[in-house]
């Protein structure tokens, strides 16, 4: 018959139908997948855009992600709303990831809050807001996602800080970055040993000034001199060292600093 193969076999089409479908799922189920937090802005819009492009299924959240207009869903691109201080919202981010994507690989802990000033002016509502967003928000969203990646024999966290945290600047006032990120520097190495066993590394990146919506122009000037390379740092830079560092299957409990050499000494 003219619509059969040449080798005459009827169901050599299904076959081929069905082997196709199941390497199409095969390769779908092989993508990675990262969850984002703070992906918005800044540099964890840059996170969420440099492993879209690595071929990664991305979950991307913020407290206002659906209304920031800065990232639009699709079929690789989850956008889920929340706050990371909120247990619930941990829980919704890792379940969106295994839910819609089959799993979770990357965990990027990258929402945070940046508030200079004296340590003796600092409210109790500073004090609160800092610590709910840099080490609840890192606590909860962790917590979840080391859970799944148990499950599934592995994965990893990488964790945003801040050059400060090891190498405070005269004049910079900002002990409520020292203390929140810098105990997120310290947890990094602490549960890298931790969860050796279980797969899973968890490295940070230390930058040093990044140009983003944290800092006002008019200061970038004066921030440029807060590093021996005397620029502020690009947001895709800091992108690039989250993908060395997912990259890297024998760094862990590293901080890497993405600093202009801040963190060397002085200059
Ligand atoms: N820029 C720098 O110079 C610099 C230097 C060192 C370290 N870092 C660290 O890098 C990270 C990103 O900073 P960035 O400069 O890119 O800041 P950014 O442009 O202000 O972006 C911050 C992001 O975090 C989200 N966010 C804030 N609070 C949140 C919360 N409670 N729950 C969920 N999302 C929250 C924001 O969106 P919503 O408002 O929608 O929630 C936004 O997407 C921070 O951890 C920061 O400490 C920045």
């Amino acid at each position: 018959m003219a619509g059969d193969l040449p080798n005459g076999n009827p169901f050599l089409p299904v076959l081929c139908t069905v082997m196709l479908w199941a390497h199409i799922r095969r390769g779908m189920q092989s993508k990675s997948t990262v969850l984002i937090t703070g992906a918005s802005s800044g540099i964890g819009l840059a996170l969420a855009k440099a492993f879209l492009q690595e071929g990664y299924q991305v979950v991307a959240n913020s407290r206002r992600i659906t209304s920031a207009g800065t990232l639009t869903a699709s079929p690789s691109l989850a956008l889920i709303d929340g706050d990371v201080a909120e247990p619930a919202t941990a829980a919704k981010l890792v379940d969106t990831a295994v839910r819609q994507f089959g799993g979770l690989d990357v965990l990027v802990n990258n929402a945070g809050i940046f508030v200079p000033k004296a340590f003796d002016e600092y409210s109790s509502s500073d004090f609160r807001r800092v610590l709910d967003t840099n080490v609840t928000g890192f606590f909860y969203v962790t917590q979840h996602a080391v859970r799944q990646m148990k499950k599934q024999g592995g994965g990893q966290v990488v964790t945003i800080s801040t050059t400060l945290a090891g190498q405070p600047v005269a004049g910079v006032n900002a002990a409520l970055t020292s203390l929140t990120k810098g105990g997120l520097n310290a947890v990094t190495k602490g549960l890298a040993l931790e969860y050796a066993a279980s797969g899973i590394r968890f490295n940070a990146i230390a930058p040093g000034i990044v140009d983003t919506p944290m800092h006002r122009a008019e200061d970038h000037e004066s921030l440029k001199d807060l590093h021996p390379i005397r620029r502020l740092g690009t947001v895709e830079e800091i992108a690039a060292a989250a993908l060395f560092l997912v990259k890297a299957p024998f760094i862990t409990g590293e901080v890497l600093h993405v600093d202009g050499g801040a963190h060397a000494g002085k200059w």
